[in-house]
Order: C-alpha cells, then structure tokens, then sequence
C-alpha cells in the first residue's frame, strides 16, 4: 500500500462545524505560505456554507476570497464543497446556473471540486459533474453516508460505480455524522476497493468520538487519501486531528509524508484563530464534547451546532434532547433521507416545529412539503403516505430529473443584478442568495467607489445549514 493522502479541512469544514463558519480570510492569509509547503493532497477552503457566510455574515466577497487564497497557495490543489444542483443555496437551481459556477470556480482558482446530493439521486449531480469536466477540474463525486433500513453496503458500491461510470475521478465516502463505525469503514472501504479502481476519500467527523478509529480502519483498509483539521479545529463536530494521524502512522506502510512540527507551526496560528473565535462568541465549547447521541440520533455535527442556536433563540433549549428524539421519527416519515445540507434543514427545522407546536404535523414547513412533493429528487426509501397527504393534499409528486423543470435562470439574474453586479461572479453571487449578495454587493460598491466612506453594517442573523 502506498501513503496515505491527506485532505485538511481547517479552511472550510473545520470552522463550519466549530464556529458556525466564521474564519476570515485575513485569519487564514498568514499560514497559508506554510500551509502551501507542507505536502497535501488538498486544502478544502471554498463552497459549503463559507460562500453565504462570507456575504452575510463578514462583508467578504468570496470570489475575491478564493483568489487571494490561490495566490497564496499555487502549489496545493484547492478544494471546495458543491452541493450538486444546490450548488451552494438550499434550492434547485437550472443547468446554466450550475455550469456558470461551476465555471467561474475553477476559473478563480479551485482545482478539486467535491460534489454531493443530500439524497444521493444522481440526477442532480449530472449537470455538476459535466461541468467540472469541462472546464478541467477533478470531479470527487460523493456518496452521502446514512444508516437506514435502506442503506446497506450494496447500495453504496452501486451507488459508486454509477458516479464512476458519470466521470467521477475520485469518489468520496461522505460521512458527515461521524456515523461510519471503524469496523464498517474497514468493510465498506475494502469492498470499494475491489468495484472501483479510482481513489477513495473519507470524510468523517469526530463528532461521536470514533472518527480516527474509523481513518485509520479506512487507511488499513487501502483508503488512499482522508480529511483530517489541524489541531486547533479538529475533533468534535469537526474531522479529527491532522497530527494525531500523522503520528500514528508514521514509519508504517501507510505514513503520510507530512511533517510534524510544520503541522505544530501552522497549528500555532490558528490556536490564536480558534481562540479569537470563542472570545467572539463564534465557537460555543459544547462542539468539542464527544456526543454519542448522534449515534443513536444521527444528526450531524453541524446540525447539532445549529440546533442548539435555533432553540436558544426561541428560549426553547430545555426541548434539545426531545428534538434529537423526533429527528428520527422525521426522517422516517421522509423516506429515510441522509441527513446532510439542505434535507438536515428541513427534518431538523420540522422536528423542532413538531416539538414545539405540541402536535406533529400541526405546521408543515414549505422545504418539508417540497421534499415531500419531489421537488429535490428520489427520496431512498418509502414516504409515509399519511404524512404526505397532511403536507400536499392531491398535488401532484414529481418524479423526473427536479431540474429538468427549470428554464434557463442566467439572463433573468443578470438581468435582475445589473446595477449592482461588476461581474459575471457578482451575477451568481446573486443567483445564489438574491437579499444577502444585494446588499452586500451595494455596500461592497460603496466601499469601491469612495474607499474613505464610512459604512454602517446591519447584520442580519439567519439559521445557516451547516451540516456538511
Ligand atoms: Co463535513
């Protein structure tokens, strides 16, 4: 077996799931020299929920994010997290949408683009996938791990042999719950192994506490490149630890390559960061404790995070353990969806409502009903009838490719974004979140055309998904 690949996820996933994606790119400029030297195989730093929460939440504009990164690292492939026909909203959005993105990303600097779909229907990934063939990017096309009644190993090694006959150049075991046991990784990998011929990455969380136990079973099991944080971001709802991989596997036939104390360097730097973000407020120490409820609940790290916050807000916290105990019963009635953006959303937000409101079903979120309905593609398993009736009466479920409904969107928002957009990357910045890219496009404008004038900042707070 050759060494093992590492992926560190400190630029993007490591602080979604700590701190509620908050990082700034002026907290990342100052180790990315070092970052760029040490050997990955990938720095994911780009998608997911940093694009929104750039606009939202830090007046940055995350083009000009993704380029100040690629200039400082031009020797590592940066990654980034696609949510398919989502691209990185909530909602399906038309083909050219997709190709535009899709474009406009590698064309600033991304090099690996890891593509999933909350419900592994692979009709939404197609459009992606082709488009990151087409302009030249790796296409890691990822399966989203479950347990159900329905997901069992078959399912995902066919589920990865229909992504490498799509193009696929890597396929990526996605386990954004920490849900992949040690001994399951070991199988799953193996068995990958022997149906697949291209590489095989592993994302996991540490959220339950088994995620190196599960990297290294996986690295055993032939697992040829996996995600791991630095240190000062890593475990809890986060990956687990670079170093400690590091550590173990070094001077066995699986050692990394990667050196340890330019791994503490970097760690250095963003002990300093993480620190910053609990004095903010930003990284609540709740995320850091092994949780071994999500083995039972199987909610995701970044679900857990956000669950905590929405309940805060409606001075509700005392319901927690309830709303785990409905996640469950939710997805059943769903059709056993993946927990994973944006289907996490809308079984988490529908339990809280039937926790809340006393009653189930007494109120039916609109994502809730257009899941129900289709609108996000195949659900894996059988819909509770019952549930669906209460939620869409006699409309009609849709049952073709959801984006093969939507017309072509491009024109209609560069149309819509004109005053306001200086680029085709504005343009989709405003596709993507039409309110949030207003105004921060006008404000960013202000600061363009008069760098003197003052600018008050109105921050607005919405629950952000950010369980990926
Ligand atoms: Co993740």
């Amino acid at each position: 077996m050759n060494k093992l690949n590492i992926t560190d996820t400190i630029l993007r996933d490591a602080h979604q799931s700590q701190a509620a994606t908050r990082m700034r790119v002026e907290d990342m400029l100052p180790a990315c020299e070092l970052l760029d030297q040490m050997g990955y195989w990938s720095l994911e730093c780009w998608g997911g929920a940093t694009f929104d929460s750039c606009m939202r939440f830090l007046s940055e504009d995350p083009w000009e994010r993704l380029r100040k990164l690629k200039k400082a690292m031009p020797n590592t492939k940066l990654q980034m997290l696609l949510r398919g026909q989502n691209i990185l909203g909530y909602k399906h959005y038309a083909d050219d949408v997709v190709d535009a993105f899709v474009k406009k990303s590698i064309e600033n600097g991304i090099d690996v683009i890891r593509v999933f779909d909350a419900l592994n229907d692979t009709r939404n990934m197609e459009q992606a996938m082709k488009s990151i063939k087409k302009y030249g990017g790796i296409c890691e096309a990822a399966i989203s791990y479950t347990i159900s009644p329905v997901h069992n190993e078959e399912y995902f090694i066919n589920l990865s042999k229909k992504l490498v006959e799509m193009g696929a150049d890597t396929i990526c075991i996605k386990d954004m719950a920490n849900l992949l046991l040690p001994v399951d990784a070991y199988n799953l990998v193996k068995k990958l192994k022997e149906a697949v011929s291209i590489p095989i990455h592993l994302h996991t969380h540490n959220t339950t506490g088994t995620g190196d136990m599960t990297n290294l079973m996986a690295a055993w099991a032939g697992v040829d490149i996996v995600d791991c944080a630095l240190s000062p971001l890593g475990n809890g709802t986060s990956q687990p630890a670079t170093e400690a991989l590091v550590a173990t596997l070094k001077g066995t036939e699986r050692d990394t390559g990667l050196d340890l104390e330019k791994l503490s360097e970097a760690a250095v730097h963003f002990r300093k960061i993480a620190n910053k973000l609990k004095e903010q407020g930003d990284l609540d120490p709740k995320v850091l404790n092994v949780d071994t409820n999500t083995l039972l609940y199987q909610v995701p790290g970044g679900m857990l995070s956000n669950l905590i916050s929405q309940l805060k807000q409606q001075n509700a916290e005392d319901k927690y353990y309830e709303v785990l105990a409905e996640i469950p019963r939710v997805r059943e009635d769903f059709g056993y969806p993946p927990l994973v953006t944006p289907t996490s959303q809308i079984v988490g937000t529908q339990a809280v409502l039937n926790v809340l409101m006393g009653e189930r079903y007494k109120m039916i979120s609109k994502e809730s009903k257009g899941l129900l309905r289709g609108e996000y593609g195949q659900v894996p398993g059988k819909v509770n009838e019952e549930v669906r009736k209460k939620a869409i009466g006699d409309d009609e479920v849709i049952t073709c490719r959801p984006a093969d409904l939507i017309a072509p969107e491009m024109d209609k928002y560069r149309e819509e974004a004109k005053d306001l957009a200086r680029s085709e990357e504005d343009v989709l910045s405003y596709a993507l979140f039409p309110q949030v890219a207003s105004k921060f496009l006008a404000e960013r404008n202000k600061k363009l055309d008069q760098p003197e004038g003052d600018t008050d900042e109105v921050r607005t707070i919405i629950v952000q998904d950010l369980s990926e």
